[in-house]
Parts: structure tokens; sequence; C-alpha cells
């Protein structure tokens, strides 16, 4: 130990870390912020993995989920793990903010901490938005054209911001793989920066304390950060690590059916911590649209920004501070209501709660059907190199005998003839045989006549109509 000391000064560091004071002593109260830590390292372990199955294109990305969630050795649990995580991580910092904004932790010559806790909040919401559209389902895709819909109502930047995140005017791969190098490189790099210059600035601020605690100068008998403070946390991150763990095992989270873009009848609904902000916009529509998008979240924004430049009382007690307090209960009834709002409003009509009854219907019928996996190689050079000798003599057979002027070169099915693709599997053998012998009135009709050809030349044709499938 002494030789790596001597050349890390690790010991220094572990004191650094572990001998901070914390006036009046440790709590319980201070657990949420090294839960957000914990949350966070859990956050990324499971998008390692996550990412090691992800094919971030609208083709796949939708089938590497599917394959995750019901292929994949405990795959669902680590989605779900994710997911959880995410509501989790949202929650967590919700409580932290509350707590510093309702227990004035934010006094003090702590402003550039306040703002750089801000940042972090800013940071995830965004990676909240940016990973929903992941998986590429129907309620992804639909809610992230919402989203990036109302960035493009926004005045005179609006449309440029809303083509940067799609990568142009449609969604499509380029959003997808927008949003993923966003959700796995961008947003998180930023979140690490921040997340050192946090814990840098509160070790240099010093923990604030109970409320009743000076914010620049405690008075009160202060106790070490460890051990009391450490087993707490530990403690606390224990509990988030068996509720997240028991929820993803319990109540593994879903996945619709593919994003069908044709669909209009899709109605989308955001992650519940989205939903007041999302019922907050019905309120304005048209030329007033702009005060619910920009102007009263841009205001609020600044008042969080600007709060310990303004407030500068020292005073911590809340009973003390009767404006802060009751703007604090405002705001947090407000969202409530406004969650509490959309909700009963997709409750309560008919129509509204037929179409969400049929979407959800929908996907949990595509949560128990079994995993089909993507042809590979679907086109024809490739169908071609992957058949059989026989199916390949089959293939010159079918050509010469000109049934790909009806059913296709491919058997793919023109406007004279059906496809044959998965048709000898229908069929099954013998009826296959029948029908190539003596086609169906309607065949015959069409212009099908029985196939006349020798013995082998027939068991390959038959092998090649056995190698079309679906
Ligand atoms: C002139 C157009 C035409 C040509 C040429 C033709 N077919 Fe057909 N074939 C049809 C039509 C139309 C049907 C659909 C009959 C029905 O729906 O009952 C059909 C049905 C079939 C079926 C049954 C499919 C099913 O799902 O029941 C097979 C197998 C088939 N054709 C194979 C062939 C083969 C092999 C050749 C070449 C030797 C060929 N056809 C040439 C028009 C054609």
């Amino acid at each position: 130990m002494r030789w790596l000391d001597e050349r890390t000064g690790i010991f220094h560091l572990a004191d650094e870390a572990l001998n901070e004071p914390i006036p009046g002593g440790a709590r319980w109260s201070y657990v949420f912020g090294s839960g957000l830590l914990y949350i966070l390292l859990s956050q990324i372990v499971t998008g390692v993995f996550l990412a090691m199955y992800y094919v971030a294109s609208a083709d796949h990305a939708h089938t590497t989920i599917e394959y995750i969630t019901k292929v994949v050795t405990a795959g669902s649990f680590l989605r779900s793990l994710h997911s959880y995580g995410s509501s989790a991580m949202v929650v967590t910092l919700l409580v932290h903010m509350g707590q510093t904004y309702f227990f004035g932790s934010y006094k003090g010559r702590r402003e550039i901490l306040w703002l750089s806790g801000l940042g972090l909040f800013g940071l995830v919401i965004l990676m909240a938005f940016t990973g929903y559209l992941l998986p590429w389902d129907q309620k992804a895709y639909f809610a992230t054209a919402v989203g990036t819909n109302i960035a493009g109502e926004v005045p005179l930047v609006g449309n440029w911001i809303k083509e940067l995140l799609r990568g142009g005017t449609e969604m499509g791969t380029l959003t997808l793989s927008r949003f993923f190098v966003a959700h796995v490189f961008l947003i998180p790099s930023c979140i690490f920066l921040f997340v050192g210059l946090h814990v840098y600035l509160f070790r240099k601020a010093g923990s604030a304390g109970p409320v009743s605690e000076h914010p620049i100068m405690p008075q009160q008998k202060a106790e070490q950060f460890y051990p009391k403070q450490v087993l707490m946390d530990i403690a606390f991150a224990t509990v988030l690590i068996g509720t997240l763990g028991l929820l993803a095992y319990l109540y593994p989270v879903g996945l619709g059916p593919k994003a069908n873009p044709a669909d209009t009848s899709f109605l989308p609904r955001p992650e519940w911590y989205y939903l007041p902000m999302f019922q907050w916009l019905k309120y304005w529509s048209g030329a007033y649209s702009v005060i619910g998008i920009v102007v009263i979240p841009g205001i609020i924004a600044l008042i969080l920004v600007v709060l310990p430049f303004l407030d500068r009382r020292l005073e911590r007690r809340p009973w003390k501070r009767p404006v802060a307090s009751f703007s604090f209960a405002i705001v947090f009834c407000a969202l409530l209501f406004l969650g509490w709002q959309s909700n009963y409003q997709d409750t309560n009509d008919p129509s509204v709660a037929k179409q969400i009854t049929k979407q959800d219907s929908l996907a949990n019928a595509f949560m128990t059907s079994p995993f089909v996996p993507e042809v590979v190689g679907g086109s024809t050079a490739n169908a071609a190199a992957a058949l059989s000798p026989a199916a390949k003599a089959g293939k010159g057979v079918f050509l010469d005998n000109s049934c790909d002027q009806c059913h296709g070169e491919n058997g793919e099915g023109t406007d004279k003839a059906p496809a044959l693709l998965g048709a000898a599997d229908k069929l099954g053998p013998d009826t296959l045989v029948d029908r190539l012998l003596h086609p169906t009135k309607k065949a015959s009709d069409a212009g099908m006549d029985p196939v006349d050809v020798s013995d082998s030349e027939f068991h390959e044709l038959v092998a090649f109509l056995q190698s079309l499938k679906k």
C-alpha cells in the first residue's frame, strides 16, 4: 500500500473523499445526491450492455430491441432496469432539487453549484427524450414526432431545430442515428463533465447542513462523512437496487409493434414525467402556442437560473421564506394537477380511451408473439446464392417455362398471378404437385398450363418452390 501511495497519493485521495465534515451530522435526507450517482452508474452499465445488441437504423432498431426483449438471456430484465432507472433518475432528481430549493441549500456562495445542478437536470431530461425514440416502436415514433414538432413551433429557429433533430424533414434512420449518438456519446460526455464540476463545487462549498445552519460559516458540531453518512448512502443505494430489480423482474417493460409512420390513428402519450408538459401545451394552440412553448417555460427557467443571485438572504428555514415556499407549492400542485388531468381526459373521452386500449392490446399481443428473425439477404443475388443446388436448377426450370411472367422472377407475384412465397408450406407437398399438374380453374383461365417437364426437372422445380419462403 505504501508503494502505491507514494506513486499515486491514494491515501490522501481517500482521506479527501471520506473525511468531509457534515455540520449537524449525518442524515437520511442527504442521501439523494449520492443516490443519483448510483442510478447514473446503473444506467451506464445497463446501457453499455443494451448497446452491444442495438442497431441504430430504422430497418433494424426495432428487431434488435425485440431480440433483446424476447431472446437474449435476461435481456428483458436488463432493458427494464434501464427503463425504470430513467424514471428513478427523474424522481430522485426532483426530490434532490426540490429539497435544495425548499431548504435553501443553494444559498451562501453556492450559485455556480446550483447552476451546474440545473445543467444536469437539463441533460437528464434530454437523455430521457433521446432514449425514448430508440426502440422505434409505435409509441416511441409518434411521441418523438410530437416532441420534435413542438420544437418546430419555436419562432424563427424552430424549423431549423426540428430538421437538425430529425436529420431532415421526415423521421427515419438519420433521426435514429442522431438520437443514438446524442444518447450514448454527446449527452453522457456532458453529464460526466457536469457531475465532476458539481461534486467538486459541492466539496468546495461544503455541506450546507440542516436548515437552521448558517450556509457559509457552520456553527453546529460536524460529523465526518465516513462512516455514518457513507453507510446511509449505501443503504439508500441498496433500496434503489432492490426496488428497481423487483420492478424490472415483476413488471418487465413492454415493446409495441414496429413504428408505422403511415398509421394516422395512433395517439402518442409521453413517459409519465413529460405528461404535465404535454397537458400544459394543450392550453396553448395556434398563435398563442409561442407563449406556452417558449415564453412561460423560458421565464420559469430564467427564474431558476437567477434565483441564487437574486435571493441573497442567508435565511434558509422554509417557514421564514413564504414567497419561495408558496411558489414551490404552487408549481408542485400545478404539475400534479396537469398530470392528473391528462390521465383523466384520456380515460373519460370514450373514443380516446378506446384507441388507447386498442394500442395497449396490440402492444401486449406483440409482446407475447414469438420472435421472428429478419430474413437476411432478402435481395435477389443473396437469395440465389443461398439456394440448394436442386432449387437453383429449379429456378432455371421456372424461368424456362415462363412461370415468372405471371408469378414474378422470384415468385413475388404480379398483377396476373399471386405470389408463390410460402405457397409450398401452405399447400403441403402433395397439393403443390397436384396444383402444378392440374392448375385450378382460375389459374388455367389466367393461362397457366399444367407443368410438363421431365421427372428430374419437376423435382428441381418443386425444390425451388419450396425454397420460396415468406
Ligand atoms: C398465365 C399466368 C400463369 C403462368 C404462366 C403460371 N401461373 Fe401459376 N398460377 C396462376 C394463377 C392466376 C394462379 C392462382 C390460381 C388460384 O388462385 O386458384 C396460379 C397458381 C399457382 C400455384 C398455386 C398457388 C397457391 O397458392 O395455391 C402454383 C404452385 C403455381 N401457380 C405454380 C406455377 C408454375 C411452377 C408455373 C410455371 C410452370 C406457373 N405457375 C405458371 C397463373 C399462372
